[in-house]
Parts: C-alpha cells; structure tokens; sequence
C-alpha cells in the first residue's frame, strides 16, 4: 500500500522541519542592514496594473534612499501563471533563487489553478513561498473607525491545512484523506510575535481562535502553546474562542469592538481574515504580511481578478490594498522608515474618500489612483 509509504514519509519530512525550527536564530535587524533589497513581483491577472502604481509611487517616496543605494527595488519577473504552467513549477527554480536574492518582497497577486478548471493542479504559488520563505506570521490590520474597531490579526502561516495541503492521497475511488500539522515550534513562534505585537503596542487583549473541541490534537495543541505563552505576558487579558462563535463576534456591533488581537491557526486565520476585510469595506482595501525570520513578504489580501482582465476592465483593478501592503513593508523596515509609512497612509487614506474604484470598470482608474497619489506625496 503506497499510500503508507508516502505518510511515512510526510511524517519523516514534517519532523525535520522541527529540527530545522530549533535552529532558527531570530529575526533581521534592518535597521543596521547596510543595504536592503526589495523585490518586486508582479504576479498575474491585475497584479501588473496595481504593481505599476505601487512601483512608481515607492519610487517617488524612496527616492533619497534608492539614490544613496541603501534601497533597491528589484524587479522579480517569471511569476504568471504561464511560466509557471509552461515550466510546471509552482514557483520556478530560477524565480525561486532571484526572490531568495532579496531581504523583501511586495508581491500582486497570483492565480491558483482550481480543481476542474482544465489547468494542471499547481499548488498555490502564496503557500509555496510562505513555505520556502519560512513565512510563519500572517499579520493582518483591519480598521472600521466609525465602529471603533482596530483589530490585527496573527494568522498562523506555514501549517494546519496549508503544510501538507498538496499531498493529501485519494486512498480509493470511494475516499480522500487530506492532512493537518500543529507543531510547538511553529505555533510558539506565532504567539510570541503575537503577544510580542500586543505588548510593544499597548494592546490589552489577545483573542486565541481554535476549534479545539473537535481538532483535539492539532488545535488542542495550538491553543495549549498559546495559553503557555501567555504566561510570559501577564499584563494581557487572553481569551479563547471557537472559531464558528468568533465568526459571529466579529459582526455582534454589541461585543466586536472589545477585540485587539487574534491569534489563529492557518485557515481560520484565512477565513476569519476575508470576513474582517470584508466588514472594513472589502477584501481589496485590507494588506497582509508575511513575517519570517529572514525574508517577508508584503501583499495584497485579494486575488488576480482574472474576470476583470477577461472582461477587459483590468485598468479598473484598485492598486490600494497592494499600496497597503507596502506601507506595513516600510513599518517592518524599522522605526527610520515610519515616517514615509505616516506619510503614505495619510495619501492613501484621502485617495479613499476621494476615489470611487468599485472594480466594475466604471469610476477612477488605477493610472488616476497613482497620479492622485504622486501628485500628494
Ligand atoms: C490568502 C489567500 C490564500 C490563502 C490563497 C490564495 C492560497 O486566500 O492569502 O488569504 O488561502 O492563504
Ligand atoms: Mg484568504
């Protein structure tokens, strides 16, 4: 039976990247990195329009630095899903290497081929490189000031569903087995820089979300790390959550505002997540990093939109969750990078008020978006 071997060889696989977190020593200072490089992926569908008006205005508010060559925004190409298909690499090889190249990446977005759309079943080129990239921190801001909401969001990034989720067997015509991984390492890490977060920011309250009622073993574990953690952070109220009842908290105006910070296993964490960006005023306004020790990755938290490209409206496509996600890139560059992080958001935020960009090919377009954005840096 082969499917034995190969569980086999999952488990042998999963151990090892134990024993490869044990070693891990700590995160990038970048304020004392001499030179920091920032690659920059397009991805497909819309990813090049939105990518186009981020480029130009990081350009704009880096200039000094691009000029002293303390910064260097490097274009990543080979990311779409053609090459990828044409090469039959999630994340070709050479792509792969240039990207390792960089300390970080502001990445669009790229199509995932679905079962039963005729393309090969590729696994997510996200979940490979948050893989690869050790990216073990999903942070995700969402705000709703008229509702007095701040919420942010550590989604666990490189386990639960997501470790394994291409090599689940099809153990016969009648039946499937997918699997799920929890491990000390990977959860401990997420709740340290959760807790971590919530202490250097004068947050008071962090929210555990699991469904440790039925997933007894891999989120019974989560949420035992988590509680342990939490000792270490005595001045933090820390509550625990299912899932399903915090899915309905989030939209009960009576208690939602009460939340600061969350700390999820990976697919509640996605789920949970689209529900929040929703509530603040879609999936397209909200950013999303991804923290690693070593590298991070930046992004925007929605898709490539391939009906908008098909449609022929992709000029339409809003650059503001990607412009999002490069401010939170500028924040984790350090405290001398804050102020150009100040200084784009306040932009971005009137770009909001003033912009009307619902992605249905009327409104302002992505070229208007940049040229009101460049014209107020
Ligand atoms: C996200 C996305 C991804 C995920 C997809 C594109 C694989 O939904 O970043 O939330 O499920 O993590
Ligand atoms: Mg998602």
């Amino acid at each position: 039976m082969s499917y034995m071997e190969d569980f086999a060889k999952i488990v042998k696989e999963q151990l090892d990247r134990v024993e490869r977190m044990k070693e891990d020593t700590g995160a990038t200072d970048f304020a004392s990195k001499e030179k920091i490089i920032i690659g920059m992926i397009d991805g497909d569908g819309i990813g090049p329009v939105i990518m186009e008006s981020a480029r130009a205005i990081l350009k704009k508010l880096l200039a000094e630095e691009i000029e002293t060559g303390r910064l260097e925004l490097r274009k990543i190409q080979g990311l779409t899903i053609e090459n990828r298909i044409e090469k039959m690499e999630t994340v070709p090889g050479d792509v792969l290497a240039a990207i390792k190249q960089c300390d970080l990446l502001l990445k669009g977005p790229t199509t995932t081929p679905g079962r039963g759309d005729g393309r090969p079943n590729l696994e997510s080129a996200n979940v490979t490189l948050r893989r690869e990239l050790d990216l073990f921190a999903n942070v995700r801001p969402v705000k709703i000031p008229e509702k007095d909401i701040d919420w942010i969001f550590y989604r666990e990034n490189t386990e639960g569903e997501y470790a394994l989720g291409s090599r689940g067997v099809d153990i016969s015509e009648d039946m499937s087995i997918d699997f799920k991984v929890t491990t000390r390492q990977g959860t401990e890490r997420l709740a340290r820089a959760a807790f971590e977060y919530a202490r250097a920011n004068g947050k008071k309250n962090v929210s555990i979300v699991t469904k440790a009622n039925i997933m007894k073993k891999t989120d019974g574990r989560f949420l035992s790390i988590c509680l342990q953690v939490a000792e270490e952070y005595q001045e933090i109220k820390v509550d625990d959550w299912y899932v399903d009842i915090m899915a309905a908290n989030l939209i009960d105006d009576k208690i939602n505002s009460g939340f600061e910070v969350f700390i999820l296993p990976n697919l509640y964490g996605d789920i949970i997540t689209d529900e929040a960006a929703q509530m603040q005023g879609g999936v397209g306004t909200a950013g999303s990093a991804n923290i690693g020790n070593r590298y991070a990755m930046f992004e925007a938290i929605h898709g490539s939109a391939p009906r908008m490209i098909e449609e022929g409206i992709g000029e339409y496509a809003n650059p503001a969750s990607l412009c999002r996600a490069a401010i939170m890139m500028l924040r984790h560059m350090g405290s001398g990078f804050s102020n150009k992080a100040d200084r784009l958001e306040k932009v971005l935020d009137q770009a909001a008020e003033d912009l009307n960009m619902p992605g249905d090919g009327t409104g302002n377009t992505a070229e208007e978006f940049k040229a009101f954005v460049l014209e107020r840096l």
